[in-house]
């Protein structure tokens, strides 16, 4: 069975920043919308969080087959004080999320408290529900993209709600400039073309573009030249 390192190609020492391209790599070649498969998509994305949690077991080196976490006293390469994938922090906020349709299918409402808790247990596919780190710099829009999710967008600027998501938990403050009225951030949604998280986590249903009254919001598809509405 391949490590998480090899799923992701990588080496066991590889920085944080290695991991994550490595992954962005991996997670769109193995995307069942860009030739892999829905298999392949699940192995790399549990070989990332695998590498981010405090699981991750390294290959062993140096021919050495002590792997079983019992630092043997004076090699520094896998001890607690090494470069140890499991004290990694994970650059960015962690993403919960929970696509809009998969909720309302099943009858859940956005405001239960379970929700996401129902969600994991329900063995929904990976567009579905999940979770990744979003970059610091990126929108949550592009961070999902990155991440090999398939969100919809149209302008991609704040103008028409297509990409609006409800955020459940954590933070995720809005510019100015953008259509959306004060009743609806009242109401946690954001637009993820223009924002993201800034707390430690967040959960966000995304694909909430057909709620009742943001419907009204959205622009028609004909004003942008690039848009994914998945309607
Ligand atoms: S894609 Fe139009 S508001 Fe975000």
């Amino acid at each position: 069975m391949e490590s998480p390192f090899e799923v992701l190609d990588v080496e066991s020492d590889a920085t944080d920043e290695e991991v994550e391209r490595a992954y962005r790599r991996r997670v769109l070649e193995a995307h069942p919308d860009h030739g892999g498969s829905t298999h392949e998509f699940q192995q790399v994305r549990s070989a990332y969080e695998t590498i981010l949690s405090e699981d991750a077991e390294a290959p062993e080196l140096n021919g050495d087959d002590s792997a079983d976490g019992e630092s043997d006293g004076d090699n520094d390469s896998d001890g607690e004080a090494g470069e140890d994938p499991a004290d990694r922090e994970p650059e960015g906020v962690r993403v919960e999320y929970l696509d809009y349709e998969a909720l309302a299918d099943r009858g859940w409402q956005i405001t239960d408290d379970d929700l996401f808790e129902k969600a994991a247990d329900a063995a929904l596919d990976v567009d579905e529900f999940g979770a990744f780190v979003a970059p610091p710099d990126d929108s949550l829009l592009e961070a999902a993209e990155e991440h090999g999710l398939r969100w919809p967008y149209a302008c991609r600027g704040g103008a028409c709600s297509n990409c609006a998501v409800a955020l459940v938990d954590g933070e995720m403050p809005m510019p100015n400039d953008h259509i959306l009225p004060e009743k609806w951030l009242d109401r946690g949604i954001r637009l993820s073309c223009l924002s993201a998280p800034t707390s430690d986590s967040a959960k966000v249903v995304s694909n909430v573009k057909h709620l009742p009254g943001l419907d009204d919001l959205r622009l028609p598809l004909s004003r942008f030249d690039k848009a994914r509405l998945n309607d």
